[in-house]
């Protein structure tokens, strides 16, 4: 079998083509311009990239950002003083404190700063509890959790019943995977380093979402004939045959994999810019959340 391959890059353009339209309906009907705040703390290089990825991708669909930099010194007060005064920010609607921050800070902190009506990350410890609990919804569902589902949609519209396997377990993108696979009526299995014999763990997988960060590490015989894969891993692997010394390969080994899979997402070009159309349809429904508030 050879699989067809998700296209993360076309769906993306399509949800970021929904969006700009919105917007300029909403400028049209003189409504304020929705705004995302993005906060970056220290000088992460991939970090930097992410966030004026982000701004960039704004500026395409007609959203406003407002970009503020922290030094890596930052105190946990001025990082939470300047979140609250974002939440105060009528322009702003949407905030996006860009993880990992430094060490010495304590996250949970920062993210429980941010008004719930402005987590467009849904990273929030209010809205991770709802996503995590039965008939309650969260205001907004993290970005690459809802970018794998968005795509998953698109060639498994029932995933009632199905097996999940979920490879990895961190806060951004496992286990909040794992939630909305859950609510999706998924029978899910969430494996991380400790689980034993993983290879026969994956085999069981009708849908398989690999989040480790570990490059290549799905094989093709790991892999139930048949079965979709979402490779939400980004890893440099040194490639002197490129210009820049490096190429990016996914936690899946493509070619062994899309030898046995159904359908799989490449690596660029699939969940990666899913997490920015993401991103952008939050801020657009934190925007139409607080036309509500006025
Ligand atoms: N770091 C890696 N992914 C993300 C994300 O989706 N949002 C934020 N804020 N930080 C990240």
């Amino acid at each position: 079998m050879t699989a067809q391959i998700l296209d993360g890059k076309a769906v993306a353009e399509q949800v970021r083509k929904q969006v700009a339209e919105a917007v300029a309906a909403r400028v049209a009907a003189g409504k304020p311009r929705p705004g995302l705040a993005t906060v970056l703390v220290g000088d992460n290089p991939a970090s930097q990239v992410y966030v004026s990825s982000k701004q960039k991708a704004c500026a395409e669909v007609g959203i406003e950002s407002f970009g503020h930099k922290l030094p890596a010194t930052a105190t946990q007060e001025e990082v939470e003083s300047l979140v609250r005064s974002l939440n105060e920010d009528p322009r702003v609607n949407g905030i996006l404190v860009q993880l990992p921050l430094p060490s010495h800070l304590i996250e949970e902190d920062v993210l429980k700063a941010i008004s719930i009506e402005k987590d467009v990350d849904g990273f929030h410890p209010m809205n991770i509890g709802r996503l995590a609990q039965k008939g309650r919804d969260p205001l907004f569902i993290p970005c690459t959790p809802a970018g794998v589902m968005y795509l998953l949609e698109q060639t498994l519209p029932k995933l009632e019943g199905l097996n999940a396997v979920v490879l990895g377990r961190s806060n951004i993108v496992g286990m909040p995977v794992a939630l909305l696979l859950v609510r999706a009526n998924a029978t899910v299995t969430i494996c991380h380093s400790r689980t034993k014999d993983l290879p026969s763990v994956v085999r069981q997988a009708d849908v398989l979402v690999a989040a480790v960060g570990k490059a290549e590490m799905v094989r093709g015989d790991w892999v139930k004939p048949g079965a979709v894969v979402v490779d939400v891993g980004i890893n440099r692997v040194d490639d002197p045959s490129k210009p820049r010394g490096y190429r990016l390969v996914g936690d899946v080994a493509y070619d062994e994999v899309a030898q046995v899979a159904s359908w799989i997402t490449p690596v660029p070009g699939g969940v990666g810019p899913m997490t920015i159309a993401m991103l952008l349809q939050n801020t657009l429904r934190a925007a139409e959340l607080a036309d509500g508030k006025m």
